[in-house]
């Protein structure tokens, strides 16, 4: 009969299309709540469920799941209790790789878009208030020649420092902040001599454009609070697309509403969908609704990856992309 997959939310072609050649699908009509969520794997109907980021896979939920495993459609987990799923058996799988570029490519535009001032100058135009070049309207700033702080420096921050230097930045980095990890020469291969490792606390001094590309843990919650933002430059720009949480949001636009610092982009928010009370009145930042893997061809490559996965995990085989290959065991 194949495998039973419940797949949370629709996911793109070809995704569905594998799921369905090898067993049986069950796609929600809207996004599950977490009683939902939890009496469905707790059902014994599933043997996969294919999971959005916006799924709480807690403790208690997986406590009662009766699932062999997770397939998030996503290269984060931190909706999901690793620990817990780990210790009920459950395997977790997740989209790395496909997704690097496309979210590098966002944390780039956002780079760009604050200092240029984007949606200020796009709504100026809208607004009719555009009457001929001017000398002075709208200026920023350079990207070029100015210091991009990279906070982590797995895949991400690496494409990210990949189109940096292409920009003409000044790119340093500090790899698991707050703690710190000596990147030997060798590990950074290409960008031996091209980029440079800072503590943590000098990444954040010194940065003209501090850019987040750490996953959400214990230890990155809240890893720019007030403190932090008041050690950046003044003119300095926060730049997020890993996840919400690891900024205090609410610092945040205190930061920005008092001139502590000049600007953020942000694909990513503390409590998504929600803003920080204020943070959407803020001329000084970008906002956008967690792009970073939106195209076409990436959210179709994740639909396909997490497809394996869920049709491995059925099978009772390790998927391609486990997080937690010791709950096989
Ligand atoms: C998106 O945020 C992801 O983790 O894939």
């Amino acid at each position: 009969m194949g495998g039973r997959f419940l797949v949370t939310t629709a996911i793109p072609e070809p995704g569905l299309q594998l799921l369905s050649n090898a067993g049986q699908v069950t796609v929600l009509p809207e996004r599950p709540d977490h009683r939902k969520l939890s009496s469905l794997c707790a059902s014994g109907k599933f043997d996969v469920v294919l999971t959005q980021l916006s799924d709480v896979l807690d403790a208690p939920l997986l406590a009662g799941a009766r699932v062999q495993g997770v397939s998030n459609f996503a290269v984060g987990y931190n909706n999901v209790d690793i620990e817990a799923a780990t210790r009920h058996g459950i395997i977790v799988a997740n989209t790395p790789g496909v997704l690097t570029d496309a979210t590098a490519d966002v944390a780039m535009l956002l780079i760009l878009g604050t200092a240029r001032r984007v949606t200020e100058a796009d709504r100026f135009v809208r607004e009719g208030r555009f009457h001929g070049w001017e000398p002075e309207l709208l200026l920023g700033r350079d990207v070029s020649g100015s210091v991009l702080g990279l906070a982590g420096f797995g895949r991400i921050a690496r494409a990210t420092a990949k189109r940096a230097l292409g920009f003409g930045m000044q790119v340093t980095f500090s790899p698991r902040p707050p703690g710190e990890r000596l990147v030997s020469d060798e590990e950074l291969g290409e960008f031996a001599g091209k980029v440079r490792q800072v503590p943590w606390s000098e990444l954040v001094q010194r940065s003209d454009f501090l850019s987040l590309h750490v996953p959400l843990s214990e230890q990155t919650m809240h890893l720019v609070d007030a403190g932090v933002l008041r050690q950046m430059k003044q003119d300095a720009i926060l730049i997020n697309t890993a996840r919400g949480p690891v900024v205090d949001e609410a610092a945040l636009v205190h930061a920005l509403r008092e001139g502590v610092i000049a600007g953020a982009g942000l694909d990513v928010f503390e409590n998504e969908p929600r803003l920080a009370s204020g943070l959407a009145e803020l001329t000084n930042t970008v906002l956008l609704p967690h792009l970073g893997s939106a195209t076409v061809p990436v959210r179709a490559e994740m639909a396909r990856l997490s497809a394996l996965n869920a049709i491995a995990i059925a099978e009772g085989r390790m998927p391609p992309h486990p997080v937690n290959p010791e709950a096989l065991s």
